[in-house]
């Protein structure tokens, strides 16, 4: 026993030793301005719980670069749109690799996606490139939206049905389905999950598992000497549920080759462009983990930002008539919008601007690291440095934003801002290299699902709540959801 005590002891001092030689080397170098780090935990403890709101709150203190110390790893985060524009664009190759959670080491991952990969290498190159031009140009997503109306109409049977039985419609979870199965058709052609009945929930689960499990804070991503021991357990779990999801998608693509032999294909789609490139640019295991990629960074974005724009648009009753007047307007009273409508509906996408703006999904974007020691308006970003962006901040900035807590898609209407990764006011796709891949999916199917929903339905709050009443409190996680689900009763127009 007391060999141990004195072993931990050790190890103890050691960690010491290194904590000062560290902070040593580092106050030669001009870092940026941050709260005193504690030893061990470092800033951890002012995170809490949202730490979007934590870190606006220290940048009000501290300034728009601020370096913390979160456990081990040095993190400077970045929190005005002048300063963001320097990271991701100016100064954009510097701050483009990215600073990988431990969980996603599970599988191997890392080693092959898109997500994480760092800008030089090849392969990553590649993966950007072929979703470019098979996946998220315009014409490939002309050719498969066909697949995607239909399953609009299936989220509005469901609706209609929920509204029949006076029940209320789930909006996220609703959403998060939908999500899915747009995405999986986009991608494979066909659905994964059987969209509104219960027999075939897993793969569904098995996404919403990974997000949950991934949005976890975890002690190894600060405190990397714990990664053997992976003292959570969302390594094993993620490896577990990450098996289960890479199996699958390894079933469908034998299907699809011996399909492919046979000569049974007549129709190509993404997955068949996807097969045809030479496997020395990609190769089969790749494109299982691009699937993966795919469904994990496509989902939940995707649904949490149609669950607070019908959220902001139930509170402001208003804003809501005026958009289903545009509605009726362009495309006709109970009508499903078309992809092809939304060019015609400034004011959806006004909403859909301002919902992405109040309620960026990745609020810290995905963080990024440096691989050399980088100057960045005077300070020094020290080598190895986690980058977070805090675009939650910048999009309540009062120095950009008039009134920026109101919900307000005017803001809009006279401003050439957009969401596109040119304008460092808004950017919740990110910028530069980086910037989301399927933003041009994103941007199609946000508009046309919204649209649907409320130029279909009227909606009532569900259990009487007034609308000034709706709890709008965030929940911080892979993505920023709503902390109570959205449950609203569709009424037929
Ligand atoms: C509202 C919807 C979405 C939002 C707000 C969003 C946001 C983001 C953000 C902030 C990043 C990091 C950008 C950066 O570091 O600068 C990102 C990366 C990524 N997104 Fe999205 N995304 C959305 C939808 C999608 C969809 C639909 C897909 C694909 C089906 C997708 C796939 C990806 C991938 C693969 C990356 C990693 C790219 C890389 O690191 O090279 N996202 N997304």
């Amino acid at each position: 026993m007391e060999y141990v005590n004195i072993l931990l002891g050790l190890l103890f001092a050691c960690f010491l030793v290194r904590e000062v030689v560290i902070s040593v080397r580092r106050s030669s170098k001009r870092v940026a301005p941050g709260p005193y780090p504690l030893p061990i935990i470092g800033n951890l403890h002012l995170l809490g719980d949202k730490p979007q709101i934590s870190l606006a709150q220290l940048a009000k203190k501290y300034g728009p670069i601020m370096n913390l110390k979160l456990g081990q790893i040095n993190t400077v985060v970045i929190s005005s749109s002048v300063l963001a524009k320097e990271v991701m664009q100016k100064q954009d190759l510097s701050f483009s690799s990215r600073f990988g959670p431990d969980a996603l080491c599970a599988c191997n991952h890392n080693d092959f996606s898109v997500v994480w990969l760092p800008v030089n290498n090849s392969q990553w190159r590649s993966l950007r490139k072929s979703m470019n031009s098979h996946i998220f140009s315009v014409n490939k997503l002309d050719a498969n939206k066909h697949l995607r109306t239909k399953k609009m109409q299936e989220l509005i049977d469901y609706c209609h049905k929920s509204g029949q039985n006076g029940e209320a419609v789930d909006i996220g979870r609703a959403a998060f389905r939908t999500s899915l199965n747009l995405l999986s058709n986009t991608i494979f052609s066909k659905d994964l999950t059987d969209p509104f009945s219960d027999s075939d929930k897993e793969f569904r689960e098995l996404v919403w598992n990974i997000m949950a499990e991934a949005g976890k804070p975890n002690l190894v991503d600060f405190f990397p000497f714990l990664k053997k021991i992976d003292p959570q357990g969302i390594r094993r779990r993620l490896t577990n549920h990450f098996s289960k999801v890479l199996q699958l998608l390894s079933g469908l693509i034998d299907e699809r080759l011996k399909e492919r032999e046979m000569g049974n294909r007549e129709n190509v789609d993404v997955l068949d462009a996807l097969l045809s490139i030479s496997p020395e640019e990609i190769d089969r295991k790749h494109i299982e983990h691009l699937y993966l990629d795919l469904f994990a960074a496509g989902t939940d974005t995707t649904s949490n930002t149609l669950e607070w724009a019908m959220a902001e648009l139930l509170k402001n009753p208003h804003t809501l008539e005026k958009a289903q007047e545009e509605l009726a307007q362009v495309i006709g009273r109970g009508k499903l919008v078309d992809e092809a409508d939304v060019a015609q509906l400034p004011y959806l996408q006004c909403i859909v601007k301002e919902a992405l703006r109040l309620h960026p999904p990745v609020s810290l974007l995905i963080p990024r690291k440096v691989e050399e020691d980088v100057e960045l308006c005077g300070y020094t970003v020290p080598k190895g440095s986690q980058v977070l962006v805090n675009v939650w901040a910048i999009g309540r900035d009062s120095g950009i934003w008039e009134n920026p807590l109101d919900f307000k898609p005017e803001r809009f209407w006279e401003s050439e801002i957009d969401v596109r990764g040119r304008d460092f006011e808004l950017i919740p796709f990110g910028a530069g290299r980086r910037i989301c891949p399927g933003l041009p999916l994103a941007i199609r199917t946000i508009p046309v699902v919204l649209g649907s929903l409320i130029n279909t339905f009227n909606w009532k709050l569900h259990g009487g709540i007034a609308p000034n009443d709706l709890n709008m409190e965030e929940k911080f996680g892979i993505t920023l959801a709503k902390a109570q689900p959205l449950l609203a009763v569709p009424i037929p127009l």
